[in-house]
């Protein structure tokens, strides 16, 4: 028996999920533009990493993919450009390959976008959410509402990379909130099972699905997300030198790259951190930002302590012990709002340790949604009964061990893009990403 959070009687009617769906595609947009208006064209057919695309391919991708789910599959439109497709497609071509490729300069990339756009919104008008399972609850509209939100955050890492001049700016998140200096460090979750994923979130992603009961033995986790101060005793105790605290791939990794600090810091007489094109003295009570997980891994062993597992997290995240129901977020099921969690690209960086207590979760851990993306020590793998939907591109042809599992969100992620539920995953070397972690160990119940 799973308890899952959504109730069927809560299906909102079709008008209200119609103009749901246009805020958030709306949304989506807003974002797009204004991170693709930040720098000039040549900035955007320029590819600033081996690691990313042009911003110019990413803005045509997010068009492509609307078009190919909401016009033809939803909207029974022919292609706009069938020739263009292979272009756009992530499969056909690597990201180290695509600055090569004869894309859509920037003003056909932008009037092809704005073309998909008014015709989907002509789709969406007449569209009815349900009789078909694409359709069902707006889930193709979620997805890719869903699907541009995780490229504007593709743009925003790939802002982060871009050299010169800064091109983005906004204001500071949220000072450390007044009890920040007396929480404790951990929190305790006790024993016993609880329900894992869901099968009733309408926009859940394939991986997220579906419901199902994991019984997690008590732990304790770190009550916020170790933060560079820690981190940075870490180093100073000799952290990255000491092969005790990598595993083999890890302290072979460490070698072979010549990691010294998170990516982004540099040793001017005291750290200083590189943030979308300035430079500014490290904030010790700052959630460490840019890690690997190879790194994540050595600090939590130098501290006596080990990552948490994707079901942990998840426990931690959503099992409200009041009730036994898994809840969407940490807070309740509600919505986030920016008091609850630092999401959206609101802010350019985490907010301090100890920020959003209006967003902890019952078992009393703060910033489990937002601020930093958090790596998990579990491999990305189906859940039982998973099915691949509506393409196995999607999740299935990630799984394995060679990507690891991370949750929550940062500043980077649209709130439509986030929940208890949600699964990211990367290279346990991949550290251009918004990742930061925080650290767990297993014990019995406190006396
Ligand atoms: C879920 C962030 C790993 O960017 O590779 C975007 C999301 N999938 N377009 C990625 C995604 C297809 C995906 N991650
Ligand atoms: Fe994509």
């Amino acid at each position: 028996m799973t308890t899952d959070h959504a109730q069927a009687d809560e299906t909102p009617p079709d008008e209200t999920l119609r103009e749901k769906i246009a805020a958030e595609l709306h949304a989506a947009r807003d974002r797009t533009t204004l991170l693709t208006s930040a720098v000039d064209d040549g900035d955007l057919a320029r590819q600033h990493s081996p690691l990313m695309s042009p911003l110019v391919w990413d803005m045509a991708h997010i068009a492509n993919q609307e078009e190919l789910w909401l016009l033809r599959e939803v909207g029974g439109r022919d292609p706009m450009h069938p020739e263009i497709d292979p272009l756009y497609d992530a499969f056909t071509h690597p990201r180290s390959e695509r600055p090569s490729l004869p894309i859509l300069p920037p003003d056909e990339a932008r009037a092809y976008a704005r073309e998909v756009r008014g015709r989907v919104m002509d789709v969406l008008e007449k569209a009815r959410f349900s009789g078909t399972r694409l359709t069902d609850s707006g889930f193709a509209f979620g997805m890719i509402a869903q699907h541009e939100s995780q490229h504007d955050e593709t743009m925003l890492i790939t802002h982060q990379l871009r050299r010169g001049a800064p091109a983005l700016t906004a204001p500071p998140p949220p000072a450390a909130s007044a009890d920040a200096a007396g929480l404790p460090a951990e929190v305790f979750v006790p024993g016993g099972p609880f329900t894992m994923g869901t099968t009733t979130e309408p926009w859940a992603l394939d991986n997220e699905r579906p419901a199902h009961s994991v019984d997690v033995p008590g732990f304790w986790l770190d009550t916020t997300p170790v933060t560079c101060g820690q981190y940075a005793e870490f180093i100073a105790d000799g952290g990255y030198d000491d092969p005790r605290w990598w595993t083999p791939a890890g302290w072979e990794h460490r070698q072979s790259a010549g990691l010294t600090a998170p990516l982004f810091w540099h040793p001017d007489g005291g750290w200083t951190r590189e943030s979308f094109g300035a430079r500014r003295p490290v904030a010790g009570d700052e959630p460490v930002l840019h890690v690997s997980w190879y790194e994540a891994d050595a600090y939590a062993r130098w501290a006596g302590r080990r990552l948490p597992t994707e079901a942990e997290w998840e426990k931690a995240a959503r099992h409200d012990p009041a009730t036994g129901r898994s809840r969407r977020y940490p807070w309740g099921d509600s919505a986030p709002t920016p008091e609850v969690a630092n999401l959206g690209q609101r802010h350019l960086s985490p907010a301090p340790a100890g920020a959003y207590p209006a967003g902890a979760a019952p078992c009393g851990a703060r910033q489990l949604i937002g601020d930093v993306w958090e790596w998990t020590s579990s491999d990305f793998a189906p859940y039982p009964g998973f099915e691949a939907w509506p393409y196995r591109e999607y999740s299935e042809v990630f799984f394995g061990p060679e990507y690891k599992v991370l949750r929550g969100g940062a500043f980077s992620v649209s709130p439509v893009a986030c929940r208890g539920t949600f699964r990211n995953w990367d290279y346990p070397v991949r550290r251009q990403i918004f990742s930061g972690f925080r650290t767990a160990r297993s014990a019995p119940e406190p006396a």
